[in-house]
This record gives C-alpha cells, structure tokens and sequence, in this order.
C-alpha cells in the first residue's frame, strides 16, 4: 500500500474515504495476523465503541521482530547512540533485538506478569526501553511508560490510576552534562504505590541506590536466568496495547489507551508513507519513548517496516549544539524526524555547528509537536536540507496514534508552515463554535476528525466517560481534536494551537489546571491562574499569576521555592516562565477567570484587552497591567 506519487495519494485518498472498510481491509493484509479479522470496523461515536480488525488475532511483535529475523536477521533494527559523543554506538539487529526481548518477557513472566496486567516503565533512552516494551507487548502485558523528567508524584498518580502489578527502571540515567537519579525517584514513588509488587533496575550509570529484598531485581541477572525463547502471546485486536498519559485542560493527565491491531496498521503504514520509507535508511527520531512519538515512530511504526531506527541517549546541545548533525553524518541518516522548538534552540548557534558536516543522506525532513514558524522551516530547509529534503511538518496527537495531516515525502507539494493534506483514510473537518461544518477554502475553525481511523483512541483508562466527555460531546459524532486550524485557498491545513486549556511547551502537552493545583499546593498560595504565551525557543512559556497570603518580600526567593513544589510535584518541565504576584485576579461575576485578559498581558499586549466591563473588579486589571509593566 505504498504510496508512490501524488495520484496515488489521491486515488488511496479516495477509496479510503468510499470504501474505509476495503481500502484498510487491504493494507491490514500486509501483517501477520495469527487468525484472520471476520469484520473490518464496528463504530459509533456516542458511546464512542471503535473496533478495528474485529475478531483478529495477532502479536504486534511478530510483526517488529519475528517477520524480520526471517527476512534481515543481521539488519540493524536499532542503533543506539549513548549520551557521550565519544562513546561507540551499540547496534542491535532484528535477531538479537528479538533475543533480548524474548529473554526480558521470560523475565516479567517469571516474576508473575500475565496477559493484561500493567507495567509502568520508567526509564531513560538506552536499548533496554525498547525491549521492556516489546516485551510487555510479547506477553499481552500493558505497558504505561513514564517519561523520565516526571516526578515521583507523577510516576505515582499514574501508577496507581493503572494498577500497575510492576515498575522497570535504570539505576540513573546520562542526560547531557547531567547525572539523573531513576530508581530514588522510583523508591520516592513506591511509597505511595500499594499495587507495585516487583522493581526490575537495568544498570546504566552504576549510581549506589537501594534494592530491597523480594521486590528490586537487577536486569542483567534476571536475564541469565530465562532462555532465550517465548511463544508470542495471541491477542485480539482490540486488546490494549498500552497506555499513554496525557494531560487535558481539566484535572489529572488520561490514560490514553490504544489497542493491538489498529495501532500496529496505522503507525506502519503512517511511518511507510509519510517518510516514503525505502529497506536500507537509516531512520533517525529524537524523540524521548516517553512520548507518542517515541512510541509510535522509534519503535512499532519503522520496526514493524523492517527499518534500522535510531535511539539517541542525550540532548541536542551535549557536548556542542552539533550533536544531531554528528549523528546524521555518523550513520548516514536518510531520514530525520525532530521537533520545532529543537530546531529553533539549534538554529541559535553558529554556523560551525552544521556547515562542514555531511549531511548529504539526508532525504526527509521531519516535525511535529507544535506548530512550526516560517522561520524555524526555512532554516530546516535551507541549512539543513539544503532545499533537497521535504520538510514533513506532520500534525497528530497521542489520542490519534499516528501521523493525521502531512505531506508525504517528496509527493506532496508542501507550504512553508503547513502539514499540508490528510493521510488516507483521515477525514478532517472544520466547524465553527455552534458546531457548524465550515464548507469551502479560506476559513478557519476547530479541528475535527468524522470518521475513524485505526489508531483513534479506544478510552481513558479506568473511565470511559471522560473520553466521551472529552472527545466526543464537544461537537456531536465527531472526535474534537482540541486544535485550532486554517484551511487556505489550495484546501491546505495550517494546525494553529490548541483552542483549549492546554500549552504546548516545547512540544509537551501541559495542563494550566494540572500546573494550578501543583502552585495552589504551594503553602500561602491562595490562588492562581496559569497561561501560555509565546517563547521564542519552547513556542510557548507558561506564565503563572499568583496571589500570595500575605505581601512577599524576597521575590526571587519565593519564586525559587515555588518552582521547587513545581518541580517536585509534577516535573522540571511544568516549571512556570514566568512569575507574576498580583492580589486579585480578572474574573466574571459568575467567579470564570477571563483567561483571555491574562493571556493578553502575558504577551505583553495590552492594546486590545477586549471589553473589561463584565468584570467583576475591572480594576484588577489595571493593578496586573502595572505589576507587569505594562
Ligand atoms: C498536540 C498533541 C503527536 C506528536 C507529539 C505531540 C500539537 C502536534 C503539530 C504540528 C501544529 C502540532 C497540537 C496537538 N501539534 N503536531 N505539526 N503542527 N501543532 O503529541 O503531546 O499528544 O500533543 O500537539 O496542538 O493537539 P501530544
């Protein structure tokens, strides 16, 4: 179902669209499928209930490994670049990747691990990541992977919300110039975590930490013990896959949930087409697997291709801001995938960092989580391309699963700043506030899928209603994707920021309210109110207005200490911008923060605030605009 020219995108396009049951029928036929699907798709989107590929049987990964020990055993399926640029690499083929996950999933099976019991990994981008999560997948087991910048509060509330039986993890972890403890977090957790009955710790930085009798086991020991054979474990379709958090514009982040069969065709056939991925290149994503992308787009999407994909250990700017550039000249990447806000942090540096490395393998340019500035994509093109790789600007989100809206490599005609036209198979709309379908080109409006694709989310774990809540009952039988979006005169889309209570930091999905609980936590905190505005490198910052008990007289100080309960509660990465202290905030009578006002002053533009009158005290905005200077 490779897609070879822009006909053949418009024809799939077409079929996809009046016959969805036959054209993903056909692409599905493409795996291996333990026992054949009886119906291709079972949907409604009120309750929502999606089911793809209804009745098959499959392992995902005999897809990733098994089908390719046949066919390239000795292919390099990862090659992983450590932290230190002096550090060899390491590459794992198909037949030692599929040994070591097979040995890993004798060790969770030894341990108790069952079909459908969760397994929280929380770990840093070395190779034993990516196998702790094909094993999982090996045995049925749910695999809920923690970003590693999260706290232990984090690590905790997730936890719990899954139930998970185990956690994996590293002693440390090499982030840049930067030593991270993994397994203290990890203990820190525990304390909290009733259902957690065995910790696996695979060694990386060899930092002393604490094992405990009966429930911490060492990695490497574990694995001597197991052979090196496990039978896949058949799973239907619609048996979760794994869990995602992801945060939303009310309370905790949602266990995303995606499912065994549709994830597996769509991330594959998504990686294949939008990459034009061809057997022989060398993939290169710097995403963390902690996240969406890393999941689909490090691991199941190019594994299950058959490509070599490569895990980079450190920072973009460890030990010069060359890094990604050594790496593509290292190993002759052909394909690149990153994020704006990396880009736009690199394109501050000096020319000497990119002019005299070989970039010349490079033939796709990719980018995705957040909406990418004329700027930032001219540079990408230009330096970096060198006006002969596609700039792939590709919109999606963890709840879809896959690539929605971009151009195809080196098919698509693109447009600086827009990802461009649908995948196959992906129906976008636009509507209006009332819900309204907005028709025609040239308009704006909020994003909307109609119709299923096999990677949708299926839930939020443990609480079926919040999906439909969430995705669902904005806009009546459509899936609300939370964005805002343009549709030019050539039917292009332009993704233009999350309509809702969500900031896209440095492409992370942060939730003001998550980020207003961990301020409100702060003692003599008594209320707050989180924005975004832009941020010159992240995209956008958070600015946080805080009124205090009483009258702070060290700022900074208190600042600091603020940032410290941040950080301890939900992570480094939901550490507010900037700090205002103001007495009162902007609220309507009904006691609505007008976020709109603050969002304004946080942009230092205060030359249309809009209409203050139904306010309930219009003067705490004057105070507000003072204190910011304004
Ligand atoms: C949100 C999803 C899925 C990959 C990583 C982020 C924003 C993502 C783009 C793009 C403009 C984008 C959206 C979306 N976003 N890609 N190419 N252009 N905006 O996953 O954490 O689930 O966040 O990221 O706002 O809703 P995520």
């Amino acid at each position: 179902m490779r897609i070879r020219t822009f006909e053949d995108y418009q024809e799939q396009y077409k079929k996809s669209v009046d016959d969805p049951e036959g054209f993903w029928g056909e692409v599905a036929q493409e795996f291996e499928w333990k026992k054949p699907w009886t119906k291709v798709l079972d949907w409604n989107f009120e309750e929502p209930n999606v089911k793809w590929f209804v009745g098959g049987k499959l392992n995902i990964t005999e897809n990733t490994l098994d089908r390719h020990v046949r066919e390239r055993p000795n292919q390099p399926a990862i090659v992983w670049e450590p932290n230190e640029k002096e550090d060899e690499s390491v590459t794992i083929t198909y037949k030692v990747l599929h040994e070591r996950v097979s040995r890993f999933a004798n060790v969770l099976k030894g341990h108790g691990v069952e079909k459908s019991d969760r397994i929280c990994i929380y770990m840093p981008m070395i190779p034993e990541l990516a196998i702790a999560v094909l094993a999982c997948a090996r045995i049925g087991a749910i695999h809920s992977v923690v970003f590693g910048g999260f706290s232990a509060k984090s690590i905790a509330d997730r936890v719990n919300d899954a139930n998970c039986k185990m956690i994996i993890t590293t002693d440390g972890a090499f982030r840049g110039q930067k030593k991270i403890p993994m397994k203290e977090t990890v203990d820190d957790a525990l304390i909290g975590c009733p259902t957690v009955e065995k910790v696996i710790v695979a060694t990386r930085t060899r930092t002393p930490i604490s094992m405990i009798k009966g429930r911490d086991y060492w990695w490497e020991e574990e694995v001597k013990k197991v052979s090196a054979d496990c039978p896949a474990t058949e799973m239907d379709s619609e048996d979760p896959l794994f869990i995602l958090y992801t945060s939303g514009s009310t309370g905790k982040p949602k266990g995303v949930v995606h499912t065994c069969g549709g994830y597996m065709v769509y991330s594959t056939y998504s990686f294949q087409n939008v990459f034009q991925y061809d057997p022989g290149d060398v993939y290169f994503c710097t995403a963390d697997i902690g996240w969406i992308t890393g999941h689909s787009y490090i691991i199941y999407g190019p594994l299950a291709a058959g490509a070599t994909s490569i895990m980079f250990e450190g920072v973009p700017t460890y030990p010069d801001a060359g890094r990604f550039w050594d790496i593509v000249e290292r190993h002759k990447v052909n394909i690149f995938y990153t994020a704006p806000t990396a880009i736009r942090s690199l394109m501050g540096f000096g020319k000497e960092f990119w002019e005299n490395k070989d970039l010349s393998s490079l033939k796709v340019l990719g980018s995705v989580g957040e909406p990418i500035n004329e700027e930032a994509w001219h540079w990408y093109n230009d330096n970096i391309g060198k006006g002969n790789c596609t700039i792939c600007d590709s919109w999606w989100q963890t709840e879809t699963g896959g690539i929605m809206i971009s151009p195809l490599a080196n098919i698509t005609p693109t447009k600086p700043t827009f990802a461009t036209l649908p995948l196959p198979g992906v129906q976008p709309e636009l509507v209006d506030e009332k819900g309204e379908v907005i028709e025609g080109n040239g308009v704006n409006g909020n994003l909307v899928i109609k119709f299923p694709w096999p990677s949708i989310i299926r839930t939020t774990w443990g609480d079926h209603d919040r999906c439909k809540q969430v995705y669902f009952s904005t806009y009546k039988h459509k899936y609300f994707t939370g964005d805002g979006c343009m549709r030019d005169e050539d039917g292009y889309y332009r993704i233009t920021g999350r309509v809702d209570d969500v900031i896209n930091v440095s492409g992370h999905r942060i939730g003001t309210a998550e980020v207003e609980d961990a301020l409100n936590s702060h003692t003599g905190v008594v209320e707050s109110a989180v924005v975004g505005y832009p941020h010159d490198i992240k995209g956008q910052g958070i600015f946080a207005y805080i009124i205090m008990e009483s009258q702070v007289h060290e700022e900074d100080l208190m600042k600091r200490d603020i940032l410290a309960t941040v950080t301890r509660i939900i992570g480094p990465i939901a550490k507010p911008d900037q700090i205002l202290f103001v007495s009162g905030l902007p609220k309507t009578r009904s006691g609505k923060i007008m976020r709109r006002i603050l969002r304004k002053i946080a942009e230092g533009d205060v030359s249309s605030l809009g209409d203050t009158s139904t306010l309930l005290d219009p003067s705490v905005v004057e105070e507000i605009k003072e204190k910011a200077g304004l």
